[in-house]
């Protein structure tokens, strides 16, 4: 099976986790967006969906589905969505595609976090793929220096703007064995609008597409 036939059962089995008649919180990405064509198909027993990315939202409307502004809803009993990495313990790197800022903002909402991903994002420990960092253009530097000092090595993603405006550095080279206190340490840096560890709201489900089958890890 090829990584995309993988990455095509996970959404197909996501389907699952939809609730009728609530609105679906939608993530980004290559696997997120294989997960809207999928959900395009029950378009009609959805209240509509709520995107964390532009790019989501006009692929949602593309294909007929209702999309909603977050602040107009009160609940979302499920948001779906890739990454980058993972683990067993359900921590993640996100951000691949820059979207993670409004990422977060919906996971937060979301009573439940599904993750649908390739059997290639699960790894024992985060950190080799490079860390993404949403930060406010004019403290660009500053953060730069402060990743240095944390052992990273800080790279501006070139030709991008976010969602939000602002530009994003991919953090090389950090082994990161405690994801929970690096997060909040990375929040705390002025000038971070969010960085891409999801590991104080982790995902509750993960769906992983492997060779044998779609392989499901619940947060224990
Ligand atoms: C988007 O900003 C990311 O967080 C994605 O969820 C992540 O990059 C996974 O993307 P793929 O499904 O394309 O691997």
């Amino acid at each position: 099976m090829t990584q995309d036939e993988l990455k095509q059962a996970v959404a197909r089995e996501a389907i699952k986790h939809v609730v009728e008649d609530a609105v679906i919180g939608v993530g980004t990405g290559s696997t997120a967006s294989l997960f809207i064509d999928e959900l395009a198909r029950m378009k009609n027993r959805i209240a509509g969906a709520v995107a964390s990315s532009e790019g989501s939202a006009e692929r949602l409307k593309g294909r007929g589905i209702r999309v909603l502004d977050l602040n107009s809803v009160n609940e979302l009993p499920v948001y779906i969505d890739g990454a980058d990495e993972i683990t067993e313990h359900l921590a993640m790197i996100k951000g691949g595609g820059g979207a993670l800022t409004r990422e977060k903002i919906v996971a937060a909402v979301a009573k439940k976090f599904v993750c649908i991903a390739d059997e290639s994002k699960l790894v024992p420990v985060l950190g080799k793929f490079p860390l993404p960092v949403e930060v406010i253009a004019m403290a660009r530097a500053y953060v730069a220096r402060q990743m240095v000092r944390l052992g990273g090595q800080p790279k501006l993603r070139q030709g991008i703007t976010t969602d939000n405006g602002n530009i994003i550095l991919d953090v090389w080279g950090l082994s990161i064995l405690n994801p929970v206190e690096l997060e909040t340490a990375l929040n705390n840096i002025a000038g971070v609008v969010t960085n891409g560890l999801f590991a104080r709201r982790r995902a509750d489900v993960l769906l992983l597409g492997t060779k044998t089958g779609v392989r499901t890890i619940a947060r224990k």
